[in-house]
């Protein structure tokens, strides 16, 4: 067979390792051969695509991003987009099928191609860990380490200067990187979208952890919003898909938190640093597996699936099960770490 691989939607660290783990099986196992797609769905649209030979992810699981590029382009809009288009380029060019490497917004849109009779399956991705069908996503490990090693730093500015260090960081709409950073880093109060906090419970925390002559460390998660309060938006505007972009809450929370508490607050955006750089070495081994597995799930013609993580095992699951349900962090999981806070 000759299988198209693409990466979609922001990217992530370990999508070179899928990539990898796609290729090397595909050609040992079954003797495929491989093109890659530039830039998600453009590509496909467009019908940019390299081959991709052995040589050309030779060394690639360690590297950061993704030696194909991505977008946030939809699938289905523009004059060269829809199912239609997409099937006659395959045939075109020969392709017999296509690995999609995505978030939730690349595997909606690889689902709706399914269904349509493309010959498609999907391998999740996000930094965010927000997809309910996988256990965890690869990316979300490497996010957590960068962001601990970060807030780790400014502890001990804070220390040293006797503030309130707040460090926000990415999820926008579930709290995982923040309750595994805030939790790994020992902060004092983790904030996020799945939980509404009054800024006086919040204040309550600096000021315990203050008054014991710590310097407060709050993470919060860019998509949190206070108690009564309207979400923060970045200044950047709308995404591609017209979605707010977020950003913003750890500006908007630094002078409230003091005004209130009356502590020098400072706050950092981590940003797309939580995405870039080296995968962690769980990170590699996950999506190297995923990346394997999604190449059997293409030899048996699994169209309309994608391959989870599910407990140490890799399963083929529909891709509708992936877009489903958000995978939220759960009440428990934040009242367990609520016990460490202030
Ligand atoms: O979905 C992953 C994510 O990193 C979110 O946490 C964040 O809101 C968004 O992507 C940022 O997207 P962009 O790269 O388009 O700024």
């Amino acid at each position: 067979m000759r299988i198209g691989i693409m990466t979609s939607g922001g990217d992530c660290p370990g999508l070179n390792a899928v990539i990898r783990g796609a290729v090397l099986n595909g050609i040992k196992s079954y003797g495929h051969e491989f093109v890659g797609f530039r830039d998600g769905w453009r590509g496909v649209k467009e019908a940019d695509f390299f081959e991709l030979q052995r040589s050309a992810v030779r060394g690639i699981s360690k590297q950061g991003g993704t030696i194909l590029g991505t977008s946030r382009t939809n699938a289905f809009e523009g004059e060269d987009g829809g199912a239609e288009n997409i099937a006659a380029m395959l045939a075109k060019n020969n392709i017999d099928a296509l690995i999609a490497i995505g978030g939730e917004g690349t595997l909606a849109g690889a689902q709706r191609l399914c269904e349509a009779g493309l010959p498609i399956v999907g391998v999740p991705k996000t930094i965010d860990n927000d997809l309910d069908a996988t256990d965890y996503t690869f990316g979300f490990d490497t996010a957590n380490q960068i962001a601990v090693e970060a807030i780790d730093r400014l502890r001990t500015t804070g220390d040293s200067h006797h503030r309130c260090m707040v460090a926000e960081v990415m999820g926008r709409h579930v709290g995982w990187i923040a309750l595994h950073a805030g939790m790994a880093s020992g902060a004092h109060a983790i904030l996020i979208p799945e939980v509404s906090t009054s800024m006086d419970q919040i204040c309550q925390w600096v000021n315990e952890a203050h008054e014991r002559g710590r310097a407060p460390l709050v993470v919060v998660a860019e998509g949190f919003v206070p108690e009564g309060m309207e979400e923060a938006f970045s200044v950047r505007g709308l995404d591609t898909f017209g979605r707010a972009r977020l950003g913003g809450i750890g500006e908007m929370l630094a002078p409230l938190l003091e005004e209130r508490t009356g502590i020098e607050t400072r706050a950092t955006v981590l940003g797309h640093i939580q995405r870039g750089g080296v995968p962690t070495a769980f990170d590699r081994v996950l999506a190297t597996r995923l990346g394997m597995a999604s190449v059997d799930s293409v030899s048996e013609g699994a169209w309309g699936t994608m391959v989870a993580l599910h407990g140490t095992k890799v399963n083929r699951i529909p891709l509708r099960a992936a877009l489903n349900n958000l995978k939220r962090v759960p009440l428990e999981r934040y009242n367990e770490a609520s016990i460490l806070f202030g």
